[in-house]
């Protein structure tokens, strides 16, 4: 539809609907709706936004949904890869004809969580509107294949490093075996690194052996040797280990998803990789139906030179999570003001399976609301790192907030309990969590230590109050590795002394 077109529907709508007020009895009333409903109705059709294919021509494979197929599904759903079918050609897509329009209008595929408008970023997973009208109207008229002349090229993937050869590879020092069947696998492999200095990293490029197991993965750096303690006790190679890395991870390089593409960061930016840390590497397998082997491989590619702006890692989150059963709309938050500029680069929420939303956003020191993530339909499985398409400008002094909501009830489908019962903070899948990690760079490179600073304080004003005895079991565990080796007098509590100690060191070993 032109622009004029445009114009002229709405001046004829306004028409009508002041005409309609003018009219007296509801039948006529009712009449001036139909005319209107009509009117809308051929506007509609004629409209070339709306789904293709519309007006006259039936919507085709070859022409309408092949490059629909080919550039948001194939990359996960051909042989080889983690999704349970190929959707490679028009045979693939017309034996699952019903569910791809089902599983596509519900948005359950692609799996993409993010709701539009509340961040832009890279790579999203996420069809248009349109394109999910296509597929509809594409099975609806029978699923056609259509002319042979408009079936674009297939896809062509690239096997191999996708940013060159890496400056150092990592492989997993023997293959894991995925059992054939039963729940999912989380596990932990230590890949040590030997690297002689401290080092800053511009991008990391996994690559997973066998890609029909390998759901995701995320990777930590240890340099307290706690990653290498928890493999030495299980037997198996690495350790499990459901929600995090099982440790305090002293750093984090981020995560892979299919169809996520390795990045580099800007020229001036790098990720810290302290001397003597080992890679965690946190695999997500997703059975397949036979036992498989896996050995990830990983590549590093370090800055040419010590970049001005070092990527740190914060996090909001809360610890105050005791969930009644049946409790639908149960919800945590934090806050916290950022002391100096900064960019955000990117944003990874966090928890187990019954959050259902997580929201997040920034208030600017002159009021103005920068959303950050929305996620209405929180699901574990595809827990996503998000990188914002451009870096978002935080000034000093912005209020970070963020709010997740449990649903505790049966109703919830991915409630592990059944009938529900009370849920607390922990680290089991049956426990829960809410983290909201954010990547930051200072807008100065001076201004690093006052962040970390003013990190570190929120970590300990998160503890204190809290004595280290208090945290019982598992929950306890993490901080207490951390910690232990700074309560000198083993009182179960930190004095002022031994905070200053740990925020001196923790100060330095992020330096
Ligand atoms: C990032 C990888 C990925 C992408 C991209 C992707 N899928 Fe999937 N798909 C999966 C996985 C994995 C499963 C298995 C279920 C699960 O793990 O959530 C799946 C399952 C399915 C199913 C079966 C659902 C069911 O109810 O059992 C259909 C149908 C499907 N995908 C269609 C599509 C279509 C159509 C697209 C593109 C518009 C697409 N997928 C894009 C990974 C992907």
């Amino acid at each position: 539809m032109n622009a004029s077109k445009l114009r002229f529907l709405v001046s004829s709508f306004r028409f009508l609907v002041a005409v309609n007020q003018k009219l007296e009895t509801t039948n006529l009333k009712l009449l001036f709706l139909r005319v209107l409903c009509v009117l809308c109705a051929s506007a509609l059709r004629s409209c070339s936004l709306h789904a293709a294919g519309a007006a006259d021509e039936p919507v085709t494979f070859n022409k309408h949904v092949a490059p629909i197929i080919f550039a948001n599904c194939t990359g996960c759903h051909r042989d080889g890869e983690v999704a349970p079918f190929a959707l490679n050609n028009y045979a693939d897509a017309k034996s699952h004809a019903k569910q791809i329009a089902r599983v596509t209008k519900s948005r359950f595929m692609p799996p993409w969580k993010a709701e539009p408008g509340y961040g832009d970023f890279h790579d999203a997973r996420r069809l248009s509107d349109q394109q999910i009208a296509t597929i509809t109207k594409w099975v609806e008229q029978g699923s056609i294949e259509g002319n042979a002349a408009d079936l674009p090229p297939a896809p062509q993937f690239k096997d191999g490093w996708s940013l060159g050869e890496p400056d150092l590879i990592l492989k997993m020092p023997e293959a894991y075996t995925v059992p054939a069947e039963g729940k999912d696998v989380y596990r932990c492999f230590v890949l040590p690194m030997d690297i002689p200095e401290d080092k800053y990293v511009a991008a990391v490029e996994y690559r997973p052996s066998n890609r029909k197991v390998v759901h995701h993965a995320l990777f930590f750096l240890d340099t307290t040797g706690a990653a290498r303690r928890k493999d030495a006790q299980d037997p198996e190679p690495g350790y499990k280990s459901f929600a995090g890395p099982g440790i305090i991870p002293t750093g984090g390089l981020g995560g892979w998803a299919p169809g996520a593409f390795a990045r580099r960061l800007s020229d001036d930016a790098g990720r810290k990789m302290n001397k003597g840390s080992d890679f965690v590497l946190q695999i997500h397998f997703h059975p397949s139906g036979k036992p498989e082997k896996e050995q990830s491989s990983v590549g590093i590619y370090f800055t040419k030179k010590t970049p001005e702006k070092v990527v740190q890692g914060f996090a909001l989150r809360s610890r105050k999570i005791d969930i009644p059963p049946g409790e639908k709309n149960y919800k945590v938050s934090d806050t916290y003001v950022t002391p100096i500029d900064t960019q955000l680069l990117g944003i990874t929420p966090h928890a187990h399976l019954i959050c259902r939303e997580m929201k997040a956003e920034a208030t600017l020191p002159d009021g103005k609301i920068q959303p950050l993530i929305w996620i209405k339909d929180w699901d574990f499985n595809w827990q996503d790192q998000y990188l914002y398409e451009k870096p978002l400008k935080l000034p000093k002094g912005t209020k970070l907030s963020m709010e997740f909501t449990y649903d505790n009830s049966a109703e919830n489908i991915r409630n592990p309990s059944n009938p529900p019962k009370r849920v607390t903070w922990g680290e089991q899948t049956e426990d829960e969590m809410a983290i909201l990690f954010l990547q930051f760079v200072p807008e100065r490179a001076s201004d690093a230590g006052l962040m970390r600073q003013g990190m570190l304080k929120k970590l300990l004003q998160s503890l204190s109050g809290e004595g280290i005895g208090a945290l019982s079991g598992k929950r306890g565990e993490m901080l207490k590795e951390m910690m232990n080796a700074f309560d000198k007098d083993g009182d179960g509590k930190l004095s002022d002394e031994e905070k200053a100690e740990l925020v001196q060191k923790l100060q330095s070993a992020g330096q």
